[in-house]
């Protein structure tokens, strides 16, 4: 099922979170008005709101309460990007020039700190201490796991579970926080909350997993910037690890070792075609494939509503993603 269909139940309720969304990052100052904007503009698959407005469902629903978590964790995603960009030194995100590339880097700092900032401020109209520490949890992990990628750029040795545990700081406990903020801003009961977060949580795992499998795979058109980015940059994804444990490991260290020295000018054609011939491709959509089963099966006990079916479904297409 495309993820559009899936929205399209949604639709009225998604207009009015990008009309907040938009307003969101207004303000007095024209730039950084622009810069945020530019990001926002650009579109994005809007899945952490959606799953904030679909765990909504299963307590009482009230979309004044629930746009202000889905707002600010949109924003704090967006926020991450902009820095993301910087560090990843990316051109295109989203099939636009990112901020940092239209602009530059400090430029891009601020507007990254900025759209956090205007993030705090929505969610924290909402007077509950509990959303604000969650919050706040997720986000000092997303730093932590950002910056662990950073130390391990083009560091061969490292294991899978760093690896897992790596993109459990940087993506997927975001995605369980939704889950988890959108049920407890609902007032749902407190299993019913776990239940999502654990949803949220395998869905992020399978997630980022794809997304590290579209950057090997994936054409320029679909992912919205050039695949290998990964590579160029020196981040060793799962299906880079797993290549890395079979024979030719030496060839790929040594395509990998050229890069680096090349400061990501290299080709990374070489070192792309024993990623993409190994198993670690088939292995990585196999450890994907088992997250987002773990994910349905945390559903199970919940009440068969229609949201029900729509997280099942975004489950079902994170799996095959291919944008
Ligand atoms: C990109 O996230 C960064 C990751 C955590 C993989 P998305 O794939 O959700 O990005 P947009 O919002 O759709 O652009
Ligand atoms: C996600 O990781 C970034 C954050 C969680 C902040 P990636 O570096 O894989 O995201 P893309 O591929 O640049 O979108
Ligand atoms: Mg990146
Ligand atoms: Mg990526």
């Amino acid at each position: 099922m495309k993820l559009l269909d899936i929205y399209a139940k949604m639709k009225s309720d998604l207009d009015i979170l990008e009309g907040k969304l938009a307003q969101s990052v207004t303000s007095d100052h024209s730039l950084l008005s622009e810069t945020s904007t530019h990001l926002l503009k650009a579109g994005g698959k809007r899945i952490r709101p959606v799953f904030v407005l679909l765990s909504g469902k299963f307590g009482e629903y009230r979309l004044e309460t629930l746009e202000k978590i889905a707002v600010s964790l949109e924003l704090i995603h967006m926020s991450s990007l902009v820095h993301d960009d910087v560090i990843d030194n990316a051109d295109t995100r989203r099939g636009q020039l990112t901020v940092k590339s239209k602009w530059d880097n400090r430029i891009a700092m601020y507007t990254g700190d900025y759209i956090f900032g205007k993030a705090l401020t929505i969610v924290t109209e909402l007077k509950n201490p509990l959303i604000h520490q969650i919050l706040s949890k997720a986000m000092v992990q997303m730093c932590i796991g950002e910056m662990e990628q950073i130390r391990d750029f083009f560091n061969t040795e490292q294991s899978i579970r760093d690896y897992l545990l790596r993109i459990r700081r940087k993506t997927a406990l975001l995605i369980a926080t939704s889950c988890q903020l959108g049920a407890i801003a609902a007032g749902a009961e407190w299993w019913v909350s776990n239940r999502l977060y654990r949803f949220g949580y395998n869905v992020g795992m399978a997630f980022q997993i794809g997304d590290d499998l579209l950057d090997l795979l994936g054409t320029e058109k679909q992912i919205g910037k050039p695949p290998g980015s990964d590579i160029r940059q020196g981040n060793i994804t799962l299906p880079v690890l797993l290549a890395l444990q079979e024979q030719g490991r030496e060839q790929l260290l040594h395509e990998l070792n050229k890069i680096r020295e090349s400061d990501g000018a290299g080709d990374t054609k070489k070192a792309l075609n024993i990623i993409r011939r190994s198993a670690g491709i088939r292995i990585s959509e196999e450890l994907a494939a088992r997250y987002i089963s773990k994910a349905t099966q945390a559903l199970a006990d919940l009440p068969d509503i229609p949201a029900k079916k729509n997280l099942t479904d975004i489950a079902h297409f994170v799996a095959k993603r291919n944008y």
